[in-house]
């Protein structure tokens, strides 16, 4: 980011309190619905050969598009899913938002370790119906131990960090990845990710809801 006048900024100005209020009162909100259907039909678009690399976080997120000035489920929390696949695992890596997982399904571990290293004594492991958290800034890793699917649900205040410019990121785990995340300084949460994979990536997905179905009713 560039700037360079000591003189004053155009980008600064001084105003009212009235005028103030007028700007941050946001458009309200109306509820939000997101077909299961369409959520398992999404995650099964992944698959082990369109995994970018050991620590892409690949998922689906459900966005109410009436929110404005941020993306998320609600204004400061959004809901995510992730699928891990059987023998899959993620590196580790921290941020400073906070992550509550439910898993609808499979088995596994969530490992937190400060050094990075897989122990024993530092491994939650989980089964579909758990729920396990990970506070902010913990450097943590999942592994799928089953022979099915994981599916991790997974809520995160990120929605709020980024709108406030506060959000960190070191992913995958080292100092040379650590990122404040604004525009311009990544392209996406993973520092391994470039701008080509996300211009030619398979795993682009938008489903509307809301949309008749060829029978009839909607969803
Ligand atoms: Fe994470």
């Amino acid at each position: 980011m560039e700037w360079n006048s000591k003189n004053g900024f155009n980008w600064c100005e001084i105003v009212d309190l009235d005028t103030l209020v007028g700007r941050l009162i946001q458009p309200d909100t109306r509820p939000g619905k997101w077909s299961g259907e369409d959520i398992r039909r999404a995650l099964g678009l992944y698959n082990y050969e369109n995994r970018r690399h050991s620590d892409q976080r690949r998922g689906i997120t459900l966005v109410n598009n009436d929110i404005a000035g941020t993306a998320g489920t609600s204004p400061g929390i959004s809901i995510s899913f992730q699928p891990l696949l059987p023998g899959e695992r993620e590196d580790f890596h921290r941020h400073n938002y906070v992550a509550i997982y439910y898993w609808v399904q499979g088995e596994g571990y969530t490992v937190i370790d400060d050094d990075g290293i897989d122990r024993e004594e530092h491994r939650i492991y989980w089964k579909g119906g758990d729920v396990v958290s990970a506070p902010a800034w913990c450097n943590h890793s999942h592994v799928c131990t089953g022979t099915e699917p994981a599916i991790q649900l997974a809520i995160h205040d990120f929605p709020e960090l980024c709108f406030k410019r506060a959000m960190l990121s070191e992913d995958p785990d080292g100092a040379q990845y650590l990122r404040h995340m604004v525009k311009g300084q990544v392209p996406s949460f993973n520092a391994l990710d470039t701008e080509a994979d996300l211009a030619e990536r398979s795993q682009r997905i938008a489903i509307k809801q809301g949309v008749p179905s060829p029978s009839g009713g909607g969803k």
